[in-house]
């Protein structure tokens, strides 16, 4: 059986990896704090992104905006106008909720893109009453999901701004001061991350729909002529994306598997398009992720945001549905016409290629960092029956602890030892040093949180200075120089070793089994 969503929450709660905000007073709807292994993850993930989408390319830079900006940012995008959802209020005991998740919950039938008038409709045609108290529902409403403070000591009309709703258009704000100064050429990136606040009608499912969450965007700017993607190589158009495309949405089909050039022929995308969902969905499975679970969905026509002209989602497979986890969208010139108009600043760049002056076109890859951190863990939880605790296969680059040491028994220079070892990789990894419980259990509390790698310090250990080292995922285990041991972890965690050939393999291996007290936490 599939862990539930309510699980994955105590799983990560017990094992200090997210706590519910502010818990000592009973918790706040929508928020939720990183643990401190929690954080390693989520750091992980988004140096992974950094490192992939602006270190290692030429064309892509970043920048790290504010929260709060001028409202005006927020006029121009449209977020002030209608960045809304469409949400129900109970006649008798005033509970508000959000439209579409009523009529999904209630008729069991996709809510998304639904208009105010439609939900009236189905709420009105199917008797749907409020399910805390069975009273009536009043008229559809939207209700706009941004946050507002005050700025300055005056809180008047004149000081209202707004918590960024997404990253965005701090990059579009900012699009100018970028091509003034940095040798940036189309087409180019501007990237960020970075915290994004909605005040969602019924945050629920954990962290995959939050109040106060983190995104990772990228704008890459493209010439509006530019329809041909050079960086869509042979490898790229063979991709093959798991694909629901509206029609099969509109039939209720399910996905099937095509590949990037068979979706061009069927002008499904334009090839920038195509080529940063390649990006993004190839980011996932590199990092580990099943590519069973994972799959694109077309935006129907009625459902795309205000700003876009076509959108696909990279959805995951969660227990409880296929659910976006990264959003990318095709938005045009839209948001730097309305910056230019609204500002009255020309945000043109000259074009050395066409000796032109442009407002470059936009593909916007959006990734949710939160909803990113949901999906590892779902793809990486197992709950193994012979071993008998569960097993977080995290790829090693997202693992909170890359390396745990144990010494054997808590005595005869045994934990010395072993914590000399622990100095000795701590300079380039994050190391646990544990030394309670049974070497199974110890075992098992790695396995728990994701550890790929064990080294267990013995007796032999003090006359010839080597370690058993055990991999999380075989449970193998080599013997290894201690003087090597840095090197030997670093080759295994970037993918380059093989396991059997980075030392001596161990054929009895030190005890697996769990010891009584891991049993019975479980
Ligand atoms: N700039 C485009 C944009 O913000 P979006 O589809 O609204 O597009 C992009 O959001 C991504 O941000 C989503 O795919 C998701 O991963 C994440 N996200 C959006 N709302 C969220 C929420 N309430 N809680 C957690 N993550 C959210």
């Amino acid at each position: 059986m599939a862990l539930s969503i309510e699980e994955m929450a105590l799983f990560c709660k017990r094992k200090g990896l997210i706590f519910p905000n502010s818990e000592i007073y009973n918790g706040m709807s929508g928020f939720y704090d990183y643990g401190p292994l929690g954080v390693e993850i989520k750091n992980s993930i988004k140096q992974s992104w950094w490192k992939s989408f602006v270190q290692q390319r030429d064309d892509v830079v970043g920048i790290d905006g504010t929260i709060i900006s001028s409202p005006q940012v927020w006029v121009a995008s449209g977020h002030v106008g209608c960045f809304a959802d469409v949400m129900v209020e109970c006649t008798k005991c005033k509970a508000r909720v959000r439209g579409d998740h009523l009529i999904e919950e209630s008729l069991k039938i996709k809510g998304e893109g639904l208009k105010a008038e439609d939900i009236d409709k189905l709420v009105s045609e199917n008797n749907i009453k409020c399910p805390s108290c069975k009273g009536d529902f009043g008229k559809a409403d939207s209700f706009n999901l941004m946050f507002q403070t005050f700025v300055g000591p005056n809180q008047n009309k004149e000081s209202i701004a707004y918590l960024r709703p997404e990253t965005a258009q701090l990059i579009f704000a900012d699009f100018k001061s970028v091509c003034d100064t940095c040798r940036v050429k189309l087409p180019f990136g501007i990237a960020q991350v970075g915290k994004a606040f909605r005040n969602e009608i019924s945050p629920r499912d954990f962290l995959f729909r939050t109040r106060e969450f983190e995104q990772m965007e990228i704008e890459f700017f493209i010439h509006p002529n530019d329809k041909s993607c050079r960086l869509l190589d042979k490898k790229a158009l063979r991709f093959k994306f798991n694909v629901l495309t509206s029609k099969d949405q509109s039939k209720n089909n399910s996905h099937s598997v095509m590949s990037v050039k068979n979706m061009l022929a069927k002008k499904l995308f334009s090839e920038w398009h195509a080529y940063w969902l390649v990006q993004l969905y190839s980011w996932f499975i590199g990092l580990g992720v099943k590519p069973e679970n994972l799959r694109l969905r077309e935006h129907l026509k009625d459902e795309l945001a205000h700003y876009s002209s076509a959108c696909f989602d990279i959805e995951y497979n969660f227990p409880f549905g296929w659910k976006e986890i990264h959003g990318c969208a095709d938005r045009g010139n839209f948001d730097l016409t309305q910056h230019k108009k609204c500002s009255g600043r020309n945000l043109e760049i000259f074009d050395e290629a066409t000796k032109s002056k442009v407002l470059p076109c936009v593909i916007e890859p959006s990734q949710g960092v939160d909803r990113a951190f949901l999906a590892f863990l779902f793809d990486a939880y197992v709950d193994d029956k012979e071993r008998g605790n569960v097993l977080l296969k995290l790829h090693p680059l997202l693992a909170p602890v890359k390396v745990a040491v144990f010494p054997l028994v808590n005595k005869e220079g045994l934990p010395e030892l072993s914590k000399k070892v622990v100095d000795g990789l701590r300079k380039d990894f994050v190391v646990a040093y544990d030394q309670s419980g049974s070497v199974g259990r110890r075992y098992a509390r790695n396995d728990e949180i994701g550890t790929p790698y064990c080294v267990t310090v013995d007796f032999d250990s003090l006359k010839d200075s080597s370690v058993t080292v055990r991999d999380r995922d075989t449970t193998k285990q080599v013997r290894v120089k201690i003087k090597s041991l840095s090197k030997i972890i670093g080759k295994l965690l970037s993918g380059k070793g093989k396991f059997e050939k980075c030392g001596k393999v161990v054929e009895k291996v030190v005890s697996e089994a769990p010891s009584e007290d891991v049993k019975e936490q479980q």
